[in-house]
């Protein structure tokens, strides 16, 4: 039997994520080694109550509320305990006593994943994160081992499971947004505040960790725009629908041309894609990352996106790989920031919409619309009219559904504002993306 060296792991955390992890760890501790070329001794747990009950049965010898005393000594710090503070110090407190840290803390990464990984430089240690993104789907390696020999033009991904899985059940039984919420909290997606996922948080900062890798820029997450999903409601299901489309919450990142040189966008809102598109067929709490790169052409990563075991497969890949790296020696690999290409703020961006209006069934009306919508530089691609009701001799109501083509953000904010107040409208439905066309 081969003597392997034998690695101290410190795992912070034994929630839906953590407690697998360290089954994992236990159960496939052989197999580990083997692949590591060193034993993974678990040699503690922290968390913050020792008697919570447990998604698996854990030793209770290892559990322990002390997490600066675990991390003394520790060759491999997992952090799976979430949130900004005390993750943060004691990630850093990990580097510099010569730890390698692994975690999925996508909040942490996002907004201060730049001084984490200027502090494993400093000491030639490593922070990973692949579970930080889009749960089991391996997105970061890829994003920046894989494809640092090319140039990734766009990304556009469902990133957030909870949302997917909500928008995908509203989208398949009509149902109601609060009570497949519950159900999504009840699976274990959900952040421990779901206002994360269904305001867009969660994907936000996810957004952040990809593009800051695909355009090697660091992208701050005040940079992303972001809008959540609490007013997408039955009715604009069931109209997205009707016309086509399926909604999700998308994550876009993108290379446009800025001038003379290039800039990036980074947004997250939910759209219209059209239901052939790849990411249509996206279903239940899984997520999917499109990655358009100028030699690869279309790459399409497909998986969990959220869930226990599921994340801790990424975490325990990540794990042996920095097990390999403590053992053979050398530095990390740092993260690439050099390219620093200016962040576009989202009025300078340009895709398709959909708007929605409710107007006044009467002559007129459409050509006072098209009119300001002329005005605005928003050129339109179809119009739908339907009656909503008739007037009985005054002017009924009736539903606009105008798709319209490329137009600047910008404009079309302005536009729609005109709209709102010209008096034709009596309500603005919806304005809502359309991407993947
Ligand atoms: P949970 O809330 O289920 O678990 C958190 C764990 O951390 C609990 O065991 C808790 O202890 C412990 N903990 C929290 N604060 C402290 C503290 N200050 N000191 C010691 N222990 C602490 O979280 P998850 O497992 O769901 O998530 C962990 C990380 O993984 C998060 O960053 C999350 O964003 C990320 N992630 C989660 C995914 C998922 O599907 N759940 C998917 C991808 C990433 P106790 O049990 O005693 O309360
Ligand atoms: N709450 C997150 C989601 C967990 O729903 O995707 C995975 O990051």
């Amino acid at each position: 039997m081969t003597e392997f060296r034998r690695l101290r792991v410190a795992l912070l955390g034994a929630g839906a994520v953590g407690s697998q992890v360290a089954h994992l760890l236990r159960t496939h501790a052989d197999e580990l080694a083997d692949r590591a070329g060193a034993a993974l001794d678990l040699v503690g747990i922290a968390v913050r109550d020792v008697d919570a009950p447990r998604d698996v049965e854990l030793p209770r010898e290892l559990l322990t509320t002390d997490a600066d005393q675990l991390i003394v000594g520790a060759d491999i710090v997992i952090e799976l305990t979430g949130g900004i503070e005390p993750a943060r110090s004691r990630i850093l407190e990990a580097l510099n006593s010569g730890a390698d840290v692994v975690t999925a803390n996508k909040a942490l990464v996002a907004t201060h994943g730049p001084e984490l990984f200027e502090a494993a430089d400093q000491v030639g240690a490593t922070v990973s994160y692949e579970a930080a993104v889009a749960g089991a789907i391996p997105i970061i390696r890829p994003l920046r081992d894989s494809l640092a020999g090319d140039r990734v033009h766009r990304i556009m991904g469902i990133v957030n499971g909870t949302t997917n899985y909500i928008l995908d059940r509203m989208d398949r039984e009509g149902s109601d947004f609060a009570e497949v919420l519950a159900d999504a909290q009840a699976l274990g997606y959900a952040e421990a505040d779901p206002t994360a996922d269904v305001d867009g948080f969660d994907a936000a900062q996810k957004a952040a960790i990809l593009a800051s890798l695909a355009f090697h820029t660091a992208v701050p997450l005040d940079a992303v725009h972001r809008e959540g999903i609490t007013a997408i409601d039955a009715q604009t299901i069931a109209a997205a629908r009707g016309a086509g489309y399926v909604i999700k919450l998308l994550a876009v990142c993108e290379r446009v041309a800025d001038g003379d040189g290039e800039a990036i966008s980074v947004r997250v809102y939910p759209a219209l894609v059209p239901r052939e598109h790849p990411l249509a067929n996206v279903r239940g709490a899984n997520n999917a990352v499109f990655v358009q790169a100028e030699a690869a052409g279309d790459l399409m990563f497909y998986g969990a996106g959220a869930g226990g075991i599921q994340t801790a497969s990424a975490v325990l890949g990540d794990v042996v790989s920095a097990a390999r790296r403590h053992i053979a020696g050398g530095t990390g690999v740092g993260e690439s920031t050099r390219a620093n290409l200016p962040i576009l703020p989202v009025g300078r961006v340009q895709t398709r919409y959909q708007i929605t209006l409710e107007v006044s069934d009467r002559p007129g009306v459409l050509a006072t619309v098209a009119g300001i919508l002329s005005d605005g530089s928003v050129s339109i691609a179809t119009v739908e009219q339907t009656v909503i009701s008739e007037g009985n001799g005054k002017p009924g109501a009736a539903r606009l559904v105008i798709g319209t083509h490329t137009a600047l953000e910008q404009n079309l904010g302005d536009t729609v504002d005109r709209l709102a107040a010209s008096g034709v409208v009596d309500r603005v439905v919806s304005v809502l993306r359309v991407e993947g066309d």
